[in-house]
């Protein structure tokens, strides 16, 4: 098992790399425990959970509202869940981020913590102390900062994930890459085939790795006021591009950090051996390089960050694998960008 520390402005969170679900009353009050889960992870997992009070939510994106919030506080009311009381998110990115909401607001907070279920939650979501729902269509508009107390990566739970949330875990991943370590790109260039195949050693490994590179720069910017903005990287296209054609969050930042390494290269910051290599690498792993998207509404998608109209954006360019860098970049300077791809 790997530790890995990240200090925030509210505590500090520990994330437990390898430990196992069957460990979480080394971590929290069982007699004071309430899970919060989904149906899905629930149907599979219900036999590891501690005996003790499981509130359930149904499960995707659409679950991610406000009305679930009310839903979890009436029932932590009916069971008498109080300040004393300490509350686990079970699952995927959905719900550690309702999880880390209702324990940051229930009775103006209580003690909470995570075991990831997802991927791209152990290697992003429950990562970093970002905690929220969505709201009128637009994406985490109202939430908090607030670290859980620990997170638990069970390698193991990812045996029941199906491939597509797989390959959004894996395009994270490359993401951490790409920004913050070569060495981390190399691997996984070499060790793709056994991260498929979810080989224990080579899945830990990808999962430390990645969480050092984003705990390190949450550690160094918890509030996104600089450095912290580089964990967009391929994410201003990408949010776009799953707007418009409704594909996954994975596939959509792919081609995202496609179209941005291909922009660095234009500008004259990345070789194109790299661009390739980045390229090469996602069709690899699955993951789109190109796609048919709609320039026009692709744009326009860009232009409106929630609910603001923008002329600019802080854009994560790169100089190299492992080396980026953000820059202020007019909308229609990224407009015609991606008119030549
Ligand atoms: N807070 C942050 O910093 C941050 C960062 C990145 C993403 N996010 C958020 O994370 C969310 C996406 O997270 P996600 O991709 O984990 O999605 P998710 O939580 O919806 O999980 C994906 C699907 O897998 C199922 N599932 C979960 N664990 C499983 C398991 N072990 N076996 C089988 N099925 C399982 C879920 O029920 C769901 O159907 C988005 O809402 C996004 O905004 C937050
Ligand atoms: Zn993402």
């Amino acid at each position: 098992m790997k530790a890995i520390e990240i200090h925030g402005s509210t505590g500090d969170s520990t994330i437990l790399v390898g430990e196992s679900i069957r460990s979480l009353k080394k971590y929290a009050p069982l007699e004071r425990m309430v899970v919060i889960t989904d149906e899905n992870v629930r149907r599979h997992y219900q036999k590891d959970f501690p005996s003790c009070e499981v509130i359930e939510i149904g499960s995707g994106e659409k679950v991610k509202t406000l009305e679930s919030v009310k839903e979890i506080y009436q029932r932590l009311i009916e069971i008498e869940a109080d300040r004393s009381s300490f509350i686990v998110g079970i699952g995927g990115g959905v719900v550690c981020d309702i999880t880390g909401f209702v324990a940051s607001t229930y009775m103006r907070g209580v003690a909470f913590g995570f075991v990831s279920t997802t991927l791209l939650s152990q290697v992003d979501a429950s990562v970093g102390g970002k905690n929220g729902v969505n709201l009128g269509g637009y994406k985490n508009m109202v939430g908090v900062f607030n670290q859980p107390q620990f997170v638990i990566c069970d390698i193991n739970l990812l045996k029941t994930l199906p491939e597509k949330e797989l390959l959004s875990g894996f395009a994270e991943i490359v993401k951490h890459a790409v920004i913050g370590d070569p060495h981390l790109f190399s691997y996984i260039q070499e060790n793709y085939k056994k991260g498929f195949l979810l080989d224990t050693g080579v899945i830990k490994k990808l999962v430390s790795d990645s969480i050092v590179i984003k705990s390190s720069i949450v550690n160094r910017d918890e509030k996104e006021k600089g450095e912290r903005r580089k964990l967009n990287f391929g994410h201003t296209f990408g949010h776009a591009i799953e707007k418009t054609t409704g594909i996954s969050h994975g596939e959509a930042v792919s081609a995202g950090m496609v179209i941005a390494s291909r922009l660095s290269r234009q500008m004259g910051y990345l070789s194109m051996e790299e661009t390739e290599k980045i390229e090469i690498l996602l069709k690899k792993l699955r993951l789109p390089a190109r796609l048919q998207i709609d320039h026009g509404r692709v744009i326009d998608a860009l232009g409106k960050d929630k609910k603001r109209n923008r002329v600019s954006i802080n854009f994560v360019l790169l100089k190299a694998i492992g080396h980026a860098f953000v820059k202020e970049i007019s909308i229609n300077e990224l407009g015609e960008a991606i008119r030549d791809f």
